[in-house]
Protein backbone atom coordinates (compact mmCIF):
# COMPACT_ATOMS: atom_id res chain seq x y z
CA UNK A 1 0.00 0.00 0.00
CA UNK A 2 1.29 3.42 -1.01
CA UNK A 3 0.92 6.65 0.76
CA UNK A 4 1.58 9.70 0.63
CA UNK A 5 1.91 11.85 3.74
CA UNK A 6 1.54 15.45 4.01
CA UNK A 7 3.17 18.09 6.14
CA UNK A 8 3.73 22.04 5.93
CA UNK A 9 3.49 23.18 9.42
CA UNK A 10 6.04 23.00 12.29
CA UNK A 11 2.90 21.35 14.63
CA UNK A 12 2.75 18.64 11.80
CA UNK A 13 6.42 17.30 12.07
CA UNK A 14 5.93 16.03 15.88
CA UNK A 15 2.62 14.28 14.28
CA UNK A 16 3.93 12.54 11.35
CA UNK A 17 7.24 11.62 12.79
CA UNK A 18 6.32 8.56 14.77
CA UNK A 19 3.67 7.31 11.42
CA UNK A 20 7.47 7.32 9.84
CA UNK A 21 8.94 4.93 12.28
CA UNK A 22 5.18 2.54 12.51
CA UNK A 23 5.27 2.45 8.70
CA UNK A 24 9.19 1.34 8.70
CA UNK A 25 8.54 -1.20 11.77
CA UNK A 26 5.29 -2.65 10.06
CA UNK A 27 6.66 -2.97 6.67
CA UNK A 28 3.57 -3.61 4.19
CA UNK A 29 3.54 0.19 3.49
CA UNK A 30 5.50 2.61 1.45
CA UNK A 31 5.18 5.89 2.34
CA UNK A 32 5.93 8.72 0.65
CA UNK A 33 6.33 11.93 2.70
CA UNK A 34 5.59 15.47 1.08
CA UNK A 35 6.41 18.94 2.46
CA UNK A 36 4.20 21.48 1.28
CA UNK A 37 7.00 24.48 2.29
CA UNK A 38 4.40 26.33 3.92
CA UNK A 39 6.71 26.72 6.94
CA UNK A 40 10.60 26.86 5.70
CA UNK A 41 12.70 28.23 7.94
CA UNK A 42 15.30 26.59 9.80
CA UNK A 43 13.84 27.14 12.99
CA UNK A 44 10.27 26.56 11.97
CA UNK A 45 11.35 23.42 9.35
CA UNK A 46 14.40 21.35 9.26
CA UNK A 47 15.52 21.53 12.57
CA UNK A 48 12.80 19.43 13.57
CA UNK A 49 13.61 16.92 10.88
CA UNK A 50 17.01 16.35 12.01
CA UNK A 51 15.62 16.10 15.59
CA UNK A 52 13.24 13.95 15.13
CA UNK A 53 15.04 11.49 13.02
CA UNK A 54 12.18 12.37 9.91
CA UNK A 55 13.19 11.18 6.96
CA UNK A 56 14.18 13.78 4.06
CA UNK A 57 11.15 14.36 2.63
CA UNK A 58 10.35 12.67 -1.08
CA UNK A 59 9.58 16.45 -2.07
CA UNK A 60 9.20 20.08 -0.99
CA UNK A 61 6.58 21.83 -3.22
CA UNK A 62 8.16 25.23 -1.96
CA UNK A 63 5.11 27.17 -1.52
CA UNK A 64 5.94 29.61 1.57
CA UNK A 65 3.95 32.09 2.64
CA UNK A 66 1.06 33.86 1.13
CA UNK A 67 -3.02 34.59 1.75
CA UNK A 68 -5.04 31.60 2.45
CA UNK A 69 -6.20 31.66 -0.67
CA UNK A 70 -2.64 32.14 -2.40
CA UNK A 71 -1.56 29.51 -0.03
CA UNK A 72 -3.76 26.72 -0.25
CA UNK A 73 -4.55 27.12 -4.12
CA UNK A 74 -0.68 26.71 -5.05
CA UNK A 75 -1.03 24.23 -2.75
CA UNK A 76 -3.00 22.05 -4.57
CA UNK A 77 -1.97 23.06 -7.79
CA UNK A 78 1.52 21.84 -6.82
CA UNK A 79 0.34 18.57 -4.93
CA UNK A 80 -2.42 17.60 -7.78
CA UNK A 81 1.18 16.26 -10.11
CA UNK A 82 2.31 14.44 -7.48
CA UNK A 83 -0.30 12.52 -6.89
CA UNK A 84 -0.57 11.64 -10.76
CA UNK A 85 2.98 10.75 -10.87
CA UNK A 86 3.09 8.67 -7.82
CA UNK A 87 -0.55 7.25 -8.16
CA UNK A 88 -0.92 6.52 -4.15
CA UNK A 89 -3.53 4.41 -2.43
CA UNK A 90 -3.92 6.96 0.32
CA UNK A 91 -2.88 10.15 1.30
CA UNK A 92 -2.79 10.98 4.85
CA UNK A 93 -3.04 14.53 6.45
CA UNK A 94 -2.36 15.71 9.80
CA UNK A 95 -3.49 18.41 11.83
CA UNK A 96 -5.58 21.71 10.72
CA UNK A 97 -3.34 23.59 8.82
CA UNK A 98 -3.77 25.29 5.12
CA UNK A 99 -1.60 22.54 3.73
CA UNK A 100 -3.83 19.63 5.65
CA UNK A 101 -7.07 21.03 3.57
CA UNK A 102 -5.41 21.85 0.70
CA UNK A 103 -3.81 18.23 -0.11
CA UNK A 104 -6.94 16.92 1.02
CA UNK A 105 -8.71 18.33 -1.65
CA UNK A 106 -6.49 16.81 -4.21
CA UNK A 107 -6.63 13.74 -3.19
CA UNK A 108 -10.39 13.03 -3.07
CA UNK A 109 -11.17 14.87 -6.13
CA UNK A 110 -8.63 12.43 -7.76
CA UNK A 111 -10.57 9.50 -6.03
CA UNK A 112 -7.78 9.03 -3.48
CA UNK A 113 -8.73 7.68 -0.04
CA UNK A 114 -8.18 10.38 2.64
CA UNK A 115 -7.23 9.81 6.19
CA UNK A 116 -7.26 12.61 8.63
CA UNK A 117 -4.94 12.30 11.90
CA UNK A 118 -6.64 14.20 14.84
CA UNK A 119 -9.67 14.53 13.48
CA UNK A 120 -12.89 15.44 14.86
CA UNK A 121 -11.61 18.48 17.24
CA UNK A 122 -13.90 22.02 17.36
CA UNK A 123 -13.57 24.77 18.75
CA UNK A 124 -16.66 26.10 17.79
CA UNK A 125 -15.14 29.28 16.66
CA UNK A 126 -15.14 29.59 12.87
CA UNK A 127 -13.18 32.75 13.14
CA UNK A 128 -10.72 30.66 13.63
CA UNK A 129 -8.99 29.63 10.32
CA UNK A 130 -7.98 26.25 11.49
CA UNK A 131 -11.95 25.81 12.45
CA UNK A 132 -12.24 25.81 8.73
CA UNK A 133 -9.89 23.39 7.76
CA UNK A 134 -10.91 20.91 10.34
CA UNK A 135 -14.17 21.11 9.43
CA UNK A 136 -13.70 20.72 5.69
CA UNK A 137 -10.92 17.87 6.02
CA UNK A 138 -12.89 16.12 8.08
CA UNK A 139 -16.45 16.14 6.15
CA UNK A 140 -14.26 14.80 3.00
CA UNK A 141 -12.17 11.89 5.30
CA UNK A 142 -12.58 7.99 4.97
CA UNK A 143 -10.78 7.39 7.91
CA UNK A 144 -10.74 9.87 10.74
CA UNK A 145 -8.52 9.01 13.73
CA UNK A 146 -8.53 10.92 16.92
CA UNK A 147 -6.96 12.19 19.72
CA UNK A 148 -9.94 12.35 22.40
CA UNK A 149 -13.16 11.16 23.34
CA UNK A 150 -14.92 15.09 21.93
CA UNK A 151 -13.71 14.15 18.46
CA UNK A 152 -14.90 11.09 18.25
CA UNK A 153 -18.36 12.90 19.86
CA UNK A 154 -18.35 15.66 17.21
CA UNK A 155 -17.76 13.56 14.26
CA UNK A 156 -20.75 11.38 15.26
CA UNK A 157 -22.83 14.62 15.70
CA UNK A 158 -22.08 15.70 12.50
CA UNK A 159 -23.18 12.35 10.97
CA UNK A 160 -20.09 10.56 10.09
CA UNK A 161 -20.35 6.54 10.09
CA UNK A 162 -19.13 5.18 12.96
CA UNK A 163 -16.80 2.35 11.76
CA UNK A 164 -14.79 5.21 9.67
CA UNK A 165 -13.99 6.68 13.48
CA UNK A 166 -11.04 5.38 15.10
CA UNK A 167 -9.84 6.29 18.68
CA UNK A 168 -6.38 5.64 19.03
CA UNK A 169 -4.87 8.41 21.15
CA UNK A 170 -2.65 11.11 20.16
CA UNK A 171 1.01 11.17 17.62
CA UNK A 172 2.37 14.08 19.19
CA UNK A 173 2.15 13.02 22.50
CA UNK A 174 3.73 9.89 21.41
CA UNK A 175 6.79 12.22 19.92
CA UNK A 176 6.57 13.77 23.80
CA UNK A 177 6.99 10.54 25.33
CA UNK A 178 9.83 8.98 23.01
CA UNK A 179 11.97 12.73 23.61
CA UNK A 180 11.21 13.77 27.11
CA UNK A 181 14.45 12.13 28.76
CA UNK A 182 17.07 13.00 25.21
CA UNK A 183 15.23 16.06 25.94
CA UNK A 184 16.32 16.45 29.24
CA UNK A 185 20.11 16.82 28.18
CA UNK A 186 19.40 20.25 26.56
CA UNK A 187 21.53 23.23 27.49
CA UNK A 188 18.77 25.07 27.27
CA UNK A 189 18.55 26.26 31.11
CA UNK A 190 22.20 26.61 31.30
CA UNK A 191 21.62 29.02 28.13
CA UNK A 192 18.70 31.18 30.32
CA UNK A 193 21.16 30.93 32.97
CA UNK A 194 24.15 32.64 31.05
CA UNK A 195 21.99 35.04 28.93
CA UNK A 196 19.13 36.12 30.92
CA UNK A 197 20.62 35.70 34.14
CA UNK A 198 17.13 33.47 34.53
CA UNK A 199 17.55 30.43 37.02
CA UNK A 200 16.35 27.11 35.71
CA UNK A 201 13.97 26.92 39.12
CA UNK A 202 12.05 29.67 37.98
CA UNK A 203 10.67 30.78 35.00
CA UNK A 204 7.44 31.35 32.70
CA UNK A 205 7.49 30.16 29.10
CA UNK A 206 5.29 32.02 26.72
CA UNK A 207 3.83 31.60 22.75
CA UNK A 208 1.65 33.68 20.84
CA UNK A 209 0.79 33.22 16.90
CA UNK A 210 -3.09 32.72 17.13
CA UNK A 211 -4.00 36.08 14.19
CA UNK A 212 -6.63 36.58 17.07
CA UNK A 213 -4.21 37.82 19.09
CA UNK A 214 -0.83 38.62 17.14
CA UNK A 215 -2.93 40.30 14.62
CA UNK A 216 -5.05 42.41 16.28
CA UNK A 217 -2.74 45.39 18.13
CA UNK A 218 -5.99 45.48 20.71
CA UNK A 219 -5.95 41.99 21.85
CA UNK A 220 -2.13 41.36 21.63
CA UNK A 221 -1.84 44.94 24.11
CA UNK A 222 -4.51 43.39 26.62
CA UNK A 223 -2.09 40.72 26.59
CA UNK A 224 0.94 42.41 27.28
CA UNK A 225 -0.73 44.48 30.05
CA UNK A 226 -1.09 40.73 32.07
CA UNK A 227 2.24 39.75 30.81
CA UNK A 228 4.02 43.52 32.10
CA UNK A 229 2.53 42.69 35.66
CA UNK A 230 3.47 38.77 35.62
CA UNK A 231 6.99 39.37 34.37
CA UNK A 232 7.95 41.60 37.29
CA UNK A 233 7.01 38.40 39.44
CA UNK A 234 8.31 35.36 37.46
CA UNK A 235 11.18 35.80 34.58
CA UNK A 236 9.17 34.89 31.34
CA UNK A 237 10.48 33.26 28.21
CA UNK A 238 9.39 33.97 24.77
CA UNK A 239 10.48 32.09 21.73
CA UNK A 240 8.64 34.43 19.26
CA UNK A 241 7.22 32.65 16.12
CA UNK A 242 7.68 34.59 12.50
CA UNK A 243 4.03 35.68 12.23
CA UNK A 244 4.44 36.99 15.72
CA UNK A 245 7.89 38.69 15.31
CA UNK A 246 7.04 40.35 11.93
CA UNK A 247 3.80 41.92 13.52
CA UNK A 248 5.69 43.76 16.50
CA UNK A 249 8.81 45.04 14.26
CA UNK A 250 8.27 48.49 14.48
CA UNK A 251 5.26 48.78 16.14
CA UNK A 252 4.44 50.49 19.66
CA UNK A 253 4.10 46.70 20.92
CA UNK A 254 7.47 45.91 19.78
CA UNK A 255 9.12 48.22 22.44
CA UNK A 256 7.19 47.71 25.14
CA UNK A 257 7.79 43.94 24.85
CA UNK A 258 11.63 45.67 24.39
CA UNK A 259 11.19 47.48 28.08
CA UNK A 260 10.09 44.99 30.05
CA UNK A 261 13.15 43.39 31.42
CA UNK A 262 12.28 40.42 32.57
CA UNK A 263 10.59 39.17 29.57
CA UNK A 264 13.07 37.64 27.34
CA UNK A 265 12.92 36.89 23.66
CA UNK A 266 14.44 33.81 21.94
CA UNK A 267 13.83 32.93 18.41
CA UNK A 268 11.22 29.77 17.86
CA UNK A 269 13.14 27.16 19.86
CA UNK A 270 14.05 23.32 18.13
CA UNK A 271 11.90 20.70 19.79
CA UNK A 272 14.10 18.63 22.96
CA UNK A 273 15.03 22.66 23.68
CA UNK A 274 11.42 23.54 23.79
CA UNK A 275 10.47 20.05 25.64
CA UNK A 276 12.96 20.79 28.37
CA UNK A 277 11.86 24.41 28.92
CA UNK A 278 8.41 23.63 29.21
CA UNK A 279 9.02 20.45 31.29
CA UNK A 280 10.71 22.60 33.69
CA UNK A 281 8.64 25.83 33.27
CA UNK A 282 6.58 26.93 36.93
CA UNK A 283 4.21 27.85 34.31
CA UNK A 284 3.44 27.91 30.47
CA UNK A 285 0.97 30.98 28.90
CA UNK A 286 0.44 29.84 25.03
CA UNK A 287 -2.63 30.44 22.62
CA UNK A 288 -1.01 27.52 20.69
CA UNK A 289 -3.00 24.24 20.23
CA UNK A 290 -0.45 21.46 20.75
CA UNK A 291 1.37 23.36 23.56
CA UNK A 292 -1.97 23.04 25.79
CA UNK A 293 -1.94 18.45 25.47
CA UNK A 294 1.89 18.64 26.58
CA UNK A 295 1.72 20.77 29.27
CA UNK A 296 -1.21 18.46 30.25
CA UNK A 297 1.19 15.43 29.85
CA UNK A 298 3.86 16.99 31.65
CA UNK A 299 1.83 18.52 34.44
CA UNK A 300 2.85 21.74 33.71
CA UNK A 301 0.02 24.69 34.44
CA UNK A 302 -1.13 25.98 31.28
CA UNK A 303 -2.68 29.06 31.28
CA UNK A 304 -4.67 29.38 27.74
CA UNK A 305 -5.15 33.03 26.10
CA UNK A 306 -7.98 32.16 23.89
CA UNK A 307 -11.37 32.09 24.93
CA UNK A 308 -12.06 28.79 23.47
CA UNK A 309 -10.50 25.19 22.72
CA UNK A 310 -10.85 22.26 20.50
CA UNK A 311 -9.30 20.14 22.88
CA UNK A 312 -11.40 20.09 26.01
CA UNK A 313 -9.88 17.38 27.75
CA UNK A 314 -6.97 19.21 28.39
CA UNK A 315 -9.20 21.44 30.75
CA UNK A 316 -12.04 19.15 31.93
CA UNK A 317 -8.62 16.31 33.26
CA UNK A 318 -5.85 18.15 32.41
CA UNK A 319 -3.25 20.89 33.64
CA UNK A 320 -5.20 23.31 30.98
CA UNK A 321 -7.20 26.55 31.74
CA UNK A 322 -8.71 28.51 28.98
CA UNK A 323 -8.98 31.74 30.20
CA UNK A 324 -9.92 34.14 27.45
CA UNK A 325 -7.68 37.62 26.53
CA UNK A 326 -8.73 40.14 29.47
CA UNK A 327 -5.58 41.11 31.28
CA UNK A 328 -7.63 40.26 34.60
CA UNK A 329 -8.62 36.87 33.85
CA UNK A 330 -5.42 36.19 32.75
CA UNK A 331 -4.19 37.97 36.16
CA UNK A 332 -6.91 36.21 38.33
CA UNK A 333 -5.56 32.41 36.58
CA UNK A 334 -2.09 33.16 37.26
CA UNK A 335 -2.53 33.84 40.70
CA UNK A 336 -4.62 31.09 41.23
CA UNK A 337 -1.40 29.12 39.75
CA UNK A 338 0.76 30.56 41.65
CA UNK A 339 -0.80 30.35 45.29
CA UNK A 340 -1.07 26.41 44.69
CA UNK A 341 -4.55 25.86 43.83
CA UNK A 342 -3.74 23.81 40.85
CA UNK A 343 -5.21 20.54 40.49
CA UNK A 344 -3.46 17.50 39.88
CA UNK A 345 -3.85 16.60 36.07
CA UNK A 346 -4.61 13.50 34.73
CA UNK A 347 -3.49 12.32 31.21
CA UNK A 348 -6.01 11.24 28.56
CA UNK A 349 -6.74 7.73 27.60
CA UNK A 350 -4.49 6.18 24.94
CA UNK A 351 -1.97 9.42 25.08
CA UNK A 352 0.61 6.56 25.80
CA UNK A 353 3.27 6.39 23.03
CA UNK A 354 1.16 4.22 21.09
CA UNK A 355 -1.21 5.99 18.37
CA UNK A 356 1.17 5.88 15.46
CA UNK A 357 1.22 1.72 16.19
CA UNK A 358 -2.68 1.81 16.20
CA UNK A 359 -3.03 3.86 13.18
CA UNK A 360 -0.67 1.80 10.64
CA UNK A 361 -2.90 -1.46 12.84
CA UNK A 362 -6.57 -0.25 11.29
CA UNK A 363 -4.77 1.35 7.89
CA UNK A 364 -3.50 -2.43 7.55
CA UNK A 365 -6.66 -4.05 8.28
CA UNK A 366 -9.15 -1.23 6.56
CA UNK A 367 -7.54 0.08 3.31
C1 LIG B 1 0.24 28.16 10.71
C2 LIG B 1 -1.12 27.49 10.80
C3 LIG B 1 -1.55 27.42 12.27
C4 LIG B 1 -0.49 26.77 13.12
C5 LIG B 1 0.85 27.45 12.93
C6 LIG B 1 1.89 26.66 13.64
C7 LIG B 1 -2.70 27.85 8.94
C8 LIG B 1 -3.88 28.58 8.49
N1 LIG B 1 -2.15 28.24 10.09
O1 LIG B 1 0.09 29.50 11.17
O2 LIG B 1 -2.73 26.64 12.37
O3 LIG B 1 -0.88 26.88 14.47
O4 LIG B 1 1.17 27.47 11.52
O5 LIG B 1 3.06 27.36 13.87
O6 LIG B 1 -2.27 26.93 8.29
N2 LIG B 1 6.70 32.81 8.48
C9 LIG B 1 8.06 32.92 8.41
N3 LIG B 1 8.79 31.77 8.30
C10 LIG B 1 8.23 30.54 8.23
C11 LIG B 1 6.84 30.44 8.31
C12 LIG B 1 6.09 31.59 8.44
O7 LIG B 1 8.61 34.02 8.43
O8 LIG B 1 8.96 29.53 8.14
C13 LIG B 1 5.90 34.05 8.66
C14 LIG B 1 5.47 34.68 7.35
O9 LIG B 1 5.48 36.06 7.51
C15 LIG B 1 4.03 34.22 7.21
C16 LIG B 1 3.57 34.14 8.66
O10 LIG B 1 4.72 33.74 9.38
O11 LIG B 1 3.26 35.09 6.45
C17 LIG B 1 2.44 33.18 8.87
O12 LIG B 1 2.76 31.88 8.36
P1 LIG B 1 1.55 30.86 7.96
O13 LIG B 1 2.10 29.51 7.68
O14 LIG B 1 0.70 31.47 6.92
O15 LIG B 1 0.67 30.84 9.25
P2 LIG B 1 1.08 30.62 10.76
O16 LIG B 1 0.69 31.82 11.53
O17 LIG B 1 2.49 30.16 10.82
N1 LIG C 1 7.34 24.10 19.59
C1 LIG C 1 8.73 24.05 19.42
N2 LIG C 1 9.44 25.24 19.54
C2 LIG C 1 8.84 26.43 19.81
C3 LIG C 1 7.43 26.45 19.98
C4 LIG C 1 6.72 25.27 19.85
O1 LIG C 1 9.29 23.00 19.19
O2 LIG C 1 9.55 27.45 19.88
C5 LIG C 1 6.56 22.85 19.42
C6 LIG C 1 5.68 22.45 20.56
O3 LIG C 1 6.38 21.66 21.49
C7 LIG C 1 4.58 21.66 19.85
C8 LIG C 1 4.44 22.37 18.53
O4 LIG C 1 5.66 23.09 18.34
O5 LIG C 1 5.00 20.32 19.62
C9 LIG C 1 3.27 23.32 18.54
O6 LIG C 1 3.31 24.07 17.37
P1 LIG C 1 2.63 25.50 17.25
O7 LIG C 1 2.37 26.08 18.58
O8 LIG C 1 3.46 26.26 16.26
O9 LIG C 1 1.27 25.15 16.48
P2 LIG C 1 -0.20 24.72 16.98
O10 LIG C 1 -0.08 23.51 17.82
O11 LIG C 1 -0.80 25.89 17.66
O12 LIG C 1 -0.90 24.47 15.68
Amino acid sequence: MKIINVVGARPNFMKIAPLMEAYNKNGQIEPLLVHTGQHYDEKMSDLFFRQLGIPEPDMNLGIGSASHAVQTAEIMKAFEPVCLEHKPDVVLVVGDVNSTIACGLVAVKLGIKLIHVEAGLRSGDRSMPEEINRILTDSISDLLFCTEQSGVDNLLAEGVEDDRIHMVGHVMIDTLLKNLEKAQKSNMLADLESRFGVNGDGYAVLTMHRPSNVDDPVVFSRILDALEVIQKDLPIIFPMHPRTRNNIAGTELGSRIEDMTNLHLLEPVGYLDFLKLTSSAKIVLTDSGGIQEETTVLQIPCITLRENTERPITAEIGSNQIVGTSTESILQAYSVVKSGQFRKPQVPPLWDGKAAERIVKALVKKI
